[in-house]
């Protein structure tokens, strides 16, 4: 390939993976294969000025701008970290440091999220920043507000700019991407493509039911503030940030080898993402005379850890159906110990994923854990290839053998089956899941195997098993016990409001949110039946999809006799008005603040809001109640001095039991 076609070929490579990553938010290729090609792309093109092209992704180094949210211009560029990744490196640029003058260093984890910049005017939140391309971020105030660890008030009428790490903890990550899955939306890749998605959701309330974190790291312009970062952090931390507890204060180079060291040990146990340590020297007075380069100062570097990469073989590709029929591909792998656990398999997503990484099976691969937790095979081991024929996707369903249809502008396919045995299971499972009807005893395994028995083929079956309770009872693993439970579970779930009946339907497009969205609107079936599609398009936050999806979904007979049946059956399929126009939340705002001994947060916005209510997170004069749970902090001192009416758990309980 001549030189010209390789920069070409380069440039589309990356601007792929920049697509994917910046914009979908699913990563096409590994940050290190990426930075290999951008760094074989910078060096072709230095080589070659005459193929200059101002639309090179070269040109654009240094972060994104969105357009989604206003601009911020800053008056102190966010700089970035030059990067060492051996002992020998991390030394020399000691050493560097040390011929200047002698330093103490503060060692800290370098989170794995994005960063942000905000400003706090007399003690009070004002504004928060991506950092963008470092002098024009965007503004994501209303988002950052809602991390529930950031305070909006600081302990001291400061005036202050700092600066932290957004990221998502583990367990929301997996809890998100568990949410996802059972909408069958695309999975993030990462805690920190999730963290980013969300921090660029336009809707603050996604953000806030997402769960993010952070951890502030710094103060702009510190020495007007204090003389070491030591006493910096000592300094965020008093003001009320959630600063790293374990950032280490070394004294030497030997020491500062040593913690990143234990760091690394560290960070397989932590329930965040980390890619590595950073080392700043310790005093202030010594960042001017260390000096800076054009993108980073001399005075700090960041140390990166090595992911850990296992190789082993794709023994197979296998094919899982979804409950809307969606088919994905997943590398059946000879198993493999990665970061901790052995790993067997790793999801392929669909055709094109597989294409464009020429996957096949009997390819060597190089596998990682995405964000340590998620299997992901990061590229073919090309010269370990034998005469394997390239990857060819499956044209009938696996499950029945219908065949498959992929929608235009859609990566999946479907199978178009509508008796497919793998849907009416998928649909099941997910009728009777917790988010929806809740039929604790209903799971997998149980679903399955009433299926197979012939005794649930449909959703209105499961309201008639009860009929075949002494059957059930000699089924092997039932008996008297737990076939009593499930019955009695089947009953409570009548009880389930409307937007979880509707949700638990599996219709496509209609995920739990847009399912509450539409009941909260049309209040009843009989209602929605009777709407038409630009009635449905017109409703708020209703794309043009989601009004077809459930529109066609209701001009359908065998749909409409099925929920026919199960309003005969007694579920809910309206909102129980009365109860809400007499309760005394109704039509109130409501701010949640604190740990509450029965209910989780999610529980108790819902009984509020079954109640008419409304749950936001800030609390400001239009705040009517407060619930404060057991160590409640700057809300419920800010909702005292506004004259916000203060709920504690008893008085609340007492009142939705009235
Ligand atoms: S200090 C002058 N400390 O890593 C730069 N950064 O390229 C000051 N990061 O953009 C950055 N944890 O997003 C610093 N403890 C930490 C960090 C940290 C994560 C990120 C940050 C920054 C990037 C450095």
């Amino acid at each position: 390939m001549n030189v010209k076609s390789k920069i070409e070929q380069l440039r589309q490579q990356i601007h792929d993976a920049n697509h994917a990553y910046h914009t979908l938010d699913q990563p096409l290729i590994s940050d290190y294969n990426y930075d290999l090609l951008l760094n074989e792309l910078i060096q072709l093109e230095q080589e070659h000025p005459e193929f200059f092209d101002a639309t090179s992704p070269t040109q654009k180094i240094g972060g994104y701008v969105l357009d989604k949210f206003e601009k911020v211009t800053r008056d102190v560029p966010m700089m970035s970290l030059s990067n060492v990744f051996n002992q020998e490196e991390l030394f020399k640029f000691i050493e560097r440091i040390e011929e200047v003058t002698s330093s103490e260093y503060i060692i800290e984890l370098k989170i794995d999220g994005l960063a942000v910049s905000i400003k706090y005017e007399k003690g009070l939140f004002k504004q928060a920043a991506t950092r963008g391309n470092g002098l024009v971020g965007e503004d994501i105030t209303h988002n950052v507000k809602t991390i529930k660890s950031l305070p909006l008030k600081l302990s001291e009428p400061i005036t202050i700019e700092v600066r932290g790490e957004i990221f998502m903890p583990h367990k929301s990550f997996l809890k998100l991407n568990e949410q996802r899955k059972r909408n069958e939306e695309p999975l993030f890749a990462n805690p920190r493509n999730a963290a980013a998605g969300t921090i660029r959701q336009l809707d603050s309330q996604i953000v806030a039911d997402r769960e993010l974190d952070i951890f502030v790291y710094a103060i702009v312009d510190p020495q007007s503030y204090t003389q070491s970062h030591k006493d910096a952090l000592a300094l965020l931390k008093k003001l009320g940030f959630k600063v790293n507890q374990h950032a280490t204060h070394t004294m030497n180079k030997e020491d500062v080898w040593k913690t990143i060291q234990k760091f690394d040990q560290l960070r397989k146990s932590l329930p965040y993402d980390t890619d590595g340590a950073v080392i700043k020297v310790n005093a202030y007075d010594k960042y001017d005379m260390i000096g800076y380069t054009a993108k980073s100062p001399k005075w700090a570097t960041a140390y990166k850890f090595q992911a850990e990469i296992a190789e082993t073989t794709i023994q197979d590709i296998t094919f899982q159906v979804g409950r809307t029929g969606v088919i994905t591909p997943v590398a059946e792998l000879e198993p493999v110990s990665v970061s901790g656990t052995t790993v067997s398999r790793a999801t392929l997503h669909n055709e094109d994923y597989i294409t464009i990484k020429d996957i096949r099976i009997g390819d060597t691969v190089r596998i990682h854990k995405a964000g340590e937790i998620i299997p992901e095979v990061i590229e073919v081991v090309l010269s370990e290839r034998k005469n394997q024929p390239p990857f060819k996707m499956i044209t009938t369903c696996p499950v029945c053998g219908a065949s498959l249809e992929r929608i235009d502008g859609e990566a999946d396919h479907y199978c178009t089956n509508d008796s497919c045995e793998a849907k009416h299971i998928g649909q099941l499972i997910h009728f009777s899941s917790r988010v929806a009807m809740d039929i604790d005893s209903l799971g997998e395994k149980v679903v399955e195997t009433l299926f197979e028995k012939g005794y649930t083929k449909t959703i209105t079956d499961i309201y008639h098993l009860h009929q075949y309770r002494e059957e059930l009872k000699i089924l092997p693993g039932f008996g008297d016990k737990k076939v009593e439970k499930l019955i009695e579970a089947i009953e409570q779930s009548k009880k389930q409001p409307f937007h979880k009946v509707l949700f638990g339907l599996g219709i496509k497009h209609i995920g739990a949110k847009v399912a509450k969205i539409l009941v909260n609107y049309f209040k009843s079936m009989d209602a929605m039946l009777e709407a038409n599609i630009e009635d449905i398009q017109n409703i708020h936050e209703i794309g043009p999809e989601i009004a077809q999806s459930i529109f066609s979904y209701l001009r359908n007979e065998e749909n409409i006799t099925h929920i026919q049946k199960l309003i005969e059956l007694g579920l809910q399929f309206q909102v129980e008005n009365q109860v809400i126009k007499e309760h005394q939340f109704n039509g109130k705002t409501f701010v949640l603040t604190g740990k509450l001994e029965s209910f989780s947060r999610d529980q108790a916005s819902e009984i509020i809001e079954s109640l008419g209510g409304k749950v936001t997170s800030s609390v400001s004069k239009l705040t009517d109640y407060l619930l404060a749970g057991s160590d409640a902090g700057s809300k419920l001192k800010k909702a005292e001095s506004l004259g916000v009416t203060i709920l504690n758990e008893a008085t609340f309980k007492d009142i939705i039991h009235e």
